[in-house]
């Protein structure tokens, strides 16, 4: 039976979501769209106020069309006391890194000190909180039953992966299976493997998951790295990797480094939780390593052809750590736009939705209203995050615009050949001097 064939009364919950952000507007979104009564709290009255308005807050495809059909069934506030009759309670505040590398539960706790612990009602965790968490909640509030259910959507995607998801983890101890059941209910008609386990693996599952991840993209970029050393093309080799059943295509993309609010904090949040528990996880360490570096290439790769940086145009195509959403959070387009001004060069970029994040982070680079002002009479382009339209530009009359055409992608996204066609000299990464064209 498909999700869309099941009796919606036999899953109807009164659902309390608690952080309205990506994941949480996300899950709020979704649930109320499979016919459940969704109150979703915020503490940003404004975010509350605009949502309330029908007006999204974040950039992520197919949601605002999803709020709009199901908005009779989503209610959105700042109190809390408004979700005391939710029996399932999804966490979904922000968990950020401290200064050590730890996350930062103090969102979490902040939702734990307003609950009073009601029997009846359980602590869904969404949030992503390091191995422990769970425990330390129940502990201090023993009567509220506690899940922990850590979420995997993506960003640019996220609508598809929560009502299509790969696998619902559902982790809960001893007493609170009333609370996994009624969680396994309402994830049930979405299909995906049910993964049913103790509290800690499944926080553990949510860590290892993203640090997996993430060591399979610092290892392409390494790959890519060795590549550019022996005049192979990485996107030959990933090619021929990934159809090993054992290994996969995904996350074999090379490029300029991984960013946004998750793969950075996550991986970070798992070497402090191991390093606290008296293990070193040294592998992390290079992962982390790996990618600071892989950022910091592009500038070499630009003074290989332009010599200094100081007083050069350098346009940058793309903003947000990936395409389709305006997530600015660790994006690699944050460290380059630095280094290229530590290096005297001006930056001017274009992103179709991520400008008015980036306003107010990258306050000294030259925010062009299109590509094409961006790349203006500048002395190179970096492509830095694969948005679709880039692939369609006039490439031909860019080049004639720019001062000098050249261009790094740093996606490996666009075609090597058509570049060079168009009159660029074309550099991606670990595609040596003769990039083939892609599939
Ligand atoms: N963004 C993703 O792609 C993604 C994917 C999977 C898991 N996660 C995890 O989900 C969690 C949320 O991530 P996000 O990207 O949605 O964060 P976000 O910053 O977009 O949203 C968090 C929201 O929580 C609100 N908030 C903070 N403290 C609150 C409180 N005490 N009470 C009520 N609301 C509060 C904030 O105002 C904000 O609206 C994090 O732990 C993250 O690691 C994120």
């Amino acid at each position: 039976m498909s999700a869309a064939e099941v009796p919606l009364e036999a899953q109807r919950e009164v659902i309390g979501v608690v952080g309205v952000g990506w994941v949480g507007l996300v899950t709020a979104a979704c649930f109320a769209s499979r016919g459940h009564d969704v109150w979703a709290m915020d503490v940003d009255a404004t975010k509350v106020e605009s949502l309330s308005r029908g007006r999204l807050t974040i950039h992520e495809p197919g949601l605002p069309e999803l709020v709009a059909e199901h908005a009779e069934r989503l209610h959105f506030t700042t109190s809390m006391e408004v979700l005391a009759n939710a029996r399932l309670l999804f966490c979904c505040v922000d968990t950020p890194p401290t200064y050590s590398g730890d996350a930062d539960l103090s969102r979490v706790r902040s939702v734990v000190d307003q609950l009073s612990g009601d029997s009846e009602q359980a602590l869904v965790m969404k949030s992503t909180v390091p191995s422990g968490t769970g425990q330390s909640i129940r502990r201090d509030l023993p009567s509220l039953a506690y899940v922990s259910c850590p979420e995997f959507l993506k960003e640019g995607s996220a609508v598809d992966d929560f009502l299509n998801p790969d696998r619902v983890v559902i982790g809960a101890d001893t007493g609170d299976e009333w609370a996994a059941d009624a969680v396994a209910a309402i994830y049930e008609p979405l299909g995906g493997e049910l993964v049913r386990t103790d509290v800690a693996s499944a926080e553990m599952i949510k860590l290892a998951s993203n640090a997996f991840l993430a060591t399979k993209i610092s290892f392409i970029n390494e790959i890519a790295n060795v590549c550019e050393e022996v005049g192979a093309d990485v996107t030959e080799v990933a090619r021929g990797m990934g159809l090993d059943q054992r290994i996969g295509r995904s996350f074999l993309n090379a490029g300029i480094g991984y960013g946004g609010s998750c793969f950075p904090k996550d991986v970070s949040a798992l070497k402090q939780l191991a390093g606290n528990s008296g293990y070193h996880f040294q592998l992390l360490n290079s992962v982390i390593e790996v990618n600071e570096l892989q950022k910091r290439r592009v500038i070499g790769k630009l003074t290989k052809h332009l010599g200094s940086l100081v007083g050069k145009r350098i346009a940058l195509l793309g903003l947000a750590f990936k395409p389709n959403t305006d997530d600015m959070r660790e994006a690699s387009s944050l460290v380059l736009s630095a280094r290229l001004q530590g290096e005297g060069a001006s930056v001017a970029a274009y992103d179709p939705v991520a400008h008015e994040g980036a306003a107010g982070l990258l306050p000294s680079i030259e925010l062009a209203s299109s590509a094409e002002a961006a790349l203006q009479g500048a002395d190179a382009a970096i492509l830095v995050t694969e948005w679709p339209e880039f692939a369609d530009l006039d490439w031909a009359s860019l080049a004639g615009a720019m001062s000098r055409p050249l261009i790094l992608d740093g996606r490996n996204f666009l075609d090597p050949e058509a570049l060079r066609a168009a009159g660029f000299s074309y550099e991606g990464i670990g595609r040596g001097s003769t990039g083939r064209a892609r599939d």
